[in-house]
């Protein structure tokens, strides 16, 4: 298939593009660059053996997507493209649901002017809330989210519903991510935060390479096994060739497809902590902080639904997470920056 991908630069987008062109597909990026770099997309042309063809164009700006779409006629589209920082988008909320909605409503309407109503869109865990149910399951009923970020996945998930039950010409893949982590396993690309990371993998790579000083672990007095937060971690690649098994529900003309994307395993700060430094050989000091506002105690899945559905299961444990996720930052220490 031809596939649009917005926000293919970014982290979970540009490893995707490997496993999509792997798979035998081909693709076309459309991304703004506000959170990525170029050269994370020179890399994966690198690792494919092709460029992949690139528009630096803002999912907002009608003209320049109908350009894109007017030049190829695409498949699908997997729509990665948002502003994803949880604190961040509670300092900005406007410019959060401006950039979500606004850019997916844009998007949506540019796509079914030229005629191509599939797409995959990542959404997130986020939208359970403080679980009802662990592990959790798609039929688990969607919480209040603490944090405009993930109203707007919330919120995006409804609008991409109904406009499947208004024109059932569309098929819509809802994919909820857990937690990704890793990297590519040439180091040559992961995850590239601006400034001090907010995710836990990221924080750990950089105290592990000397650019800051600890991890402060928040909150250590959960009703988990050791009291820290426990999450389900996933390997990038993993959740990359989720998108890849999507595809296969598109072609078989699913309508509305929802589906957990993680291991099922829970691990605590603790334990991913232990295994780093275990699989890597480096120390990662911390101290126990107070537990960040907005955090809940335990959310991993039931991916058991993908596995059936799409034949998707994920391989990695993390073990190979925290190798990947160090591979990459020990050989890129200041990220795409040279
Ligand atoms: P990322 O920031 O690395 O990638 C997002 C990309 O979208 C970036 O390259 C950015 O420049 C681009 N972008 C943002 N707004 C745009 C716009 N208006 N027009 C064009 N491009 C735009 O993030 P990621 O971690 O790769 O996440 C990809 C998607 O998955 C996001 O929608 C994110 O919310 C979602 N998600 C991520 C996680 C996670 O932990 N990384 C978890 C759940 C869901
Ligand atoms: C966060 C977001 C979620 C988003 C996801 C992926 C919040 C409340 N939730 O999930 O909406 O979909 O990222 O981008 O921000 N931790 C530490 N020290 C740190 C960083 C994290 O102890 O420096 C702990 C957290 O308290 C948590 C775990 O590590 O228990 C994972 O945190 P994080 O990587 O930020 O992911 P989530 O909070 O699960």
């Amino acid at each position: 298939m031809k596939i649009l991908v917005t926000g293919g630069a970014g982290f979970i987008g540009s490893h995707t593009l490997i496993e999509l062109y792997a798979a035998g597909h081909t693709a076309v990026v459309v991304d703004n660059l506000y959170n990525s770099s170029k050269e994370a997309l020179n890399r994966v042309g690198k690792i494919v053996g092709e460029e992949i063809p690139f528009y630096q164009t803002d999912i907002r700006d009608r003209e320049g997507l109908e350009k894109v779409l007017s030049r190829y006629q695409f498949d699908c589209c997997i729509h990665f493209a948002g502003l994803k920082a949880v604190g961040e988008s509670v300092a900005k909320p406007l410019e959060y649901y401006e950039n979500n909605m606004n850019g997916t409503f844009v998007l949506l309407d540019v796509m079914r002017k030229h005629g191509c109503k599939n797409i995959i869109f990542s959404s997130s865990a986020t939208v359970y809330g403080d679980p009802a149910v662990i592990p959790i399951t798609e039929q688990c009923p969607k919480g209040h989210c603490t944090n405009p970020y993930g109203q707007t996945k919330s919120m995006l998930e409804e609008v991409l519903m109904d406009v499947q039950k208004a024109d059932q010409e569309w098929n819509v893949v809802l994919l909820r991510y857990f937690n990704p982590i890793g990297a590519y396993k040439t180091g040559t690309i992961g995850e590239n935060p601006n400034g001090i990371p907010n995710n836990l993998m990221p924080y750990i790579t950089q105290v592990a390479i000397g650019k800051r000083k600890e991890l402060g672990v928040f909150g250590n007095d959960y009703d988990t096994h050791d009291g820290t937060g426990v999450r389900d971690y996933i390997h990038v690649v993993d959740l990359a060739k989720a998108h890849v098994c999507a595809l296969s529900a598109i072609a078989r003309q699913c309508g509305v497809g929802i589906y957990n994307i993680g291991t099922g395993h829970g691990y605590s700060v603790l334990d991913v902590v232990n295994a780093f430094v275990k699989v890597n050989g480096v120390d990662v000091p911390y101290s126990i902080k107070p537990r960040r506002p907005g955090d809940i105690a335990t959310c991993y899945c039931d991916p058991a639904k993908a596995k059936a559905e799409l034949g998707w299961e994920a391989q990695y444990g993390i073990e190979e997470m925290c190798r990947d996720s160090w591979n990459w930052q020990k050989n890129n220490p200041n990220g795409y920056a040279e």
